[in-house]
Parts: structure tokens; C-alpha cells; sequence
């Protein structure tokens, strides 16, 4: 409940911040929202609270996902799970965009809302408006018993514990778990193979560990972290499904360092940011082993090429980058879970160096429940 979570949300358990501590909860969090919900036999997860049965399931013909922030970023690996597991076209918008935009509600479109605090006003509003036009909107909610948790029509909860830092770490790797089951979920209910859901529920039980083996990396992002601290501005591309994990990267360095940093999708590089490319100009490049892997090398090659330094996150190491952060290879759908967890490290080493008040970065509120 929520008094238990305020009760504990005092213990800071020997981390200096919460924003630490959170981010070394994460492979239990991980563990918590997989717990209970995997079912081998039919390959699949069972998700008690959707209230949506498998023949309101099929006839699913969009997906569209609302919420802000961070909260919005998991929303986009949500989306991208969706279609790829699921085969429904699915697509994540920003609430506060999507509720003045007189946005066509459409009856056959499943809406999902997501947030951690289940308090923040714009994707409150956005839920209220759906319901008032009669669609379905479940809920992808951290806080139990939350405003959005109370009006969705069903949804799940992503289990990550208490978060008080400001800055969304544990959440955000939580709830792109809870986005993965439902896709698998949804996948298995439509066409998905019991192959192919074998394969993501192997995926998913391995999640625990490989986050602990990012997080033993923390003295090597310190050291990067120092040298990344004096920069004034940093560019984070990735590719599809590396693209929302360098857009929520760059959110966490500049909420919590105040560093500007952009997020472009690597493809665009050429149509405009190539012009920013110099060396004291980092680019932090998400460079997962997929089908995309050559793709991504060759925009390497084009920021070497200015004279730009690189960080890449990637699964090997990559011979045109500066450094390489190398993460856990799972499968490719469930990749962009892992990638951005060094980063979070990189913003809170970053930040640190700084001298920045870590759990409230200055100008924001935990939760937004005004306008
Ligand atoms: C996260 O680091 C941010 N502080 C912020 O973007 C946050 O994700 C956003 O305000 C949404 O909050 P919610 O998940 O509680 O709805």
C-alpha cells in the first residue's frame, strides 16, 4: 500500500541518494514483475487485471500509448514490443499532446495509459476525455490505488517499488517489462508462435542477472562519467529500437546533470545534427547486435569521420567509438530494456561530478498534478 511504500521510502539503505539506490533495485524490481505471471506451459503470462478477454483481445485493431516524460519513453519501447510481438500497429504520444489535439477516438483502438505516480494531471485528464468518448483505457501504473490506476477500465501494475528521486530509473526499466509481457501477452493471444514465446519468456527470466552485470560495471561509467562532465552538450542517437532508450538517456543526463543533450534517431543524422559534429560535441550511440548493426556502424563512421568523439552502449565492442559500454546481448526485442541502464549510471556519475543535488534536480516536482 501506499503508507507501507512512505514508510520504507525513508530507509536509504546505505546509498547515498535514492536515484542510487533505485538504480542498484532495479534486477529486483525486474524480478518482482515477472513473478507470479509466467505461464510455461501455454508460453505465455497471465495479466489478471486487463479485464479483456482473449476475443476482445482479437479484435484489438490499434494500439496507442499516453504518458509523459520518462513515462512516455517506456511507452515507446511499449509500442515498438507491441507491434513486433503482437503485430498490431501500436504507437506511444505524448498525453498532453494527445488530449488537445481533438485526437479521433476510435472504438477498436486499445488505449493505454502509463505512469509511475498514477497522479500526473495531463495523462489523468487524457484518460478522463477517452472514457468520456467511450474507449477502452487500461492503465500501466507504478503507485497501487493511484487516481489513473482508479479510472483505467483494467491494466497492470508494474511492481517497481517505491521511487523517490525525482529522476525515473527503476520505473522506467519496470514498466518496459511490464509493456513486454503485455505485448507478449497480447502476441500469444493473436498470432505469436509458441516458439517465439518461449523464446521472449527465456529472454525475460534472464533480465535479473544481466542488469546486476551492468550495474558491476559502475567504477568504469564513473571514470567515463568524470571526462563526460565537462561537456556542454552531448547527442545520443540510436536506430528503431534503440531510439527511445537515447531519447530517455538524454532526458536522465539533463535532468539530473543540467548537460543539454539531444536525442535524434540515427537515420536522421544526415538530414541536420551532422552540422553539430565536432569533437568537443560527444555522441553517445546505442548500438544493439540486430539486424540494424551495420546501419548503426556506418553513422559511427560518419561522426569519426567530424572528428567526434563517441561513447557507444553496444553488445561487442565497436572499433569506431572512443569507448564502448558493453551490455548483455538478450533477445532482440528485449534489448532496449537493458541498453539505457549504463547511461542512467553515466547521468548519475555525471550529475555527481557535477555537485548536483541528485534526487531533486532543481525546477521539478515527482509528480506533475497541475496543468
Ligand atoms: C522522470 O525522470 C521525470 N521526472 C518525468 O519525466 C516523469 O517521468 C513524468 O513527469 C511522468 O511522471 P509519471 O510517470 O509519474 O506520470
Amino acid at each position: 500500500t501506499t503508507v507501507e511504500w512512505e514508510a520504507a521510502s525513508y530507509d536509504m539503505g546505505g546509498h547515498d541518494t535514492y536515484m542510487h539506490k533505485e538504480i542498484f533495485e532495479q534486477a529486483d524490481a525486474v524480478d518482482r514483475v515477472l513473478r507470479g505471471r509466467i505461464d510455461d506451459r501455454f508460453s505465455t503470462v497471465h495479466l489478471g487485471g486487463l479485464n479483456l478477454d482473449a476475443r476482445e483481445a482479437r479484435q484489438i485493431r490499434r494500439v496507442k500509448i499516453l504518458g509523459c516524460g520518462t513515462s512516455y519513453h517506456a511507452g515507446m519501447i511499449g509500442a515498438q514490443m507491441i507491434e513486433e510481438l503482437a503485430r498490431i500497429p501500436a504507437d506511444a504520444e505524448p498525453a498532453s499532446e494527445f488530449r488537445y489535439r481533438n485526437a479521433v477516438v476510435d472504438p477498436d483502438t486499445l488505449y493505454i495509459a502509463v505512469s509511475q505516480s498514477g497522479e500526473t494531471y495531463d495523462v489523468l485528464a487524457a484518460v478522463q476525455e477517452l472514457k468520456r468518448k467511450g474507449a477502452r483505457v487500461l492503465g500501466v501504473v507504478n503507485v497501487v490505488g493511484s487516481a489513473i490506476a482508479r479510472e483505467a477500465d483494467g491494466g497492470m501494475y508494474v511492481h517497481a517499488g517505491p521511487e523517490v528521486c525525482v529522476v525515473s530509473t527503476k520505473c522506467f526499466t519496470n514498466t518496459t517489462v511490464a509493456f513486454a509481457l503485455l505485448a507478449l501477452h497480447l502476441g500469444r493471444t493473436r498470432d505469436l508462435s509458441v516458439r517465439d514465446g518461449k523464446r521472449i519468456i527465456e529472454g525475460l527470466r534472464k533480465l535479473p542477472a544481466q542488469i546486476s552485470e551492468i550495474l558491476d560495471q559502475e567504477e568504469e561509467i564513473k571514470k567515463l562519467a568524470a571526462e563526460y562532465a565537462e561537456a556542454h552538450s552531448m547527442l545520443f542517437i540510436g536506430r528503431v529500437r534503440g531510439y527511445p532508450v537515447a531519447r530517455e538517456a538524454s532526458l536522465k543526463l539533463k535532468e539530473v546533470s543540467y548537460i543539454h543533450a539531444e536525442a535524434y534517431p540515427a537515420s536522421e543524422l544526415k538530414h541536420g545534427p551532422l552540422a553539430l559534429i565536432e569533437p568537443a560535441l560527444p555522441t553517445v550511440a546505442i548500438v544493439p547486435n540486430d539486424d540494424l548493426l551495420e546501419k548503426n556502424r556506418a553513422a559511427l563512421e560518419e561522426i569519426k569521420a567530424r572528428s567526434g568523439r563517441i561513447l557507444a552502449v553496444a553488445h561487442q565492442h565497436q572499433e569506431k567509438a572512443d569507448q564502448t559500454i558493453v551490455v548483455p546481448k538478450n533477445e532482440d526485442e528485449l534489448d532496449p530494456i537493458l541498453m539505457g541502464i549504463p547511461l542512467q549510471l553515466l547521468a548519475y556519475h555525471t550529475a555527481l561530478a557535477l555537485g548536483r543535488d541528485i534526487d531533486k534536480p532543481r525546477n521539478l516536482a515527482k509528480s506533475v498534478t497541475v496543468e
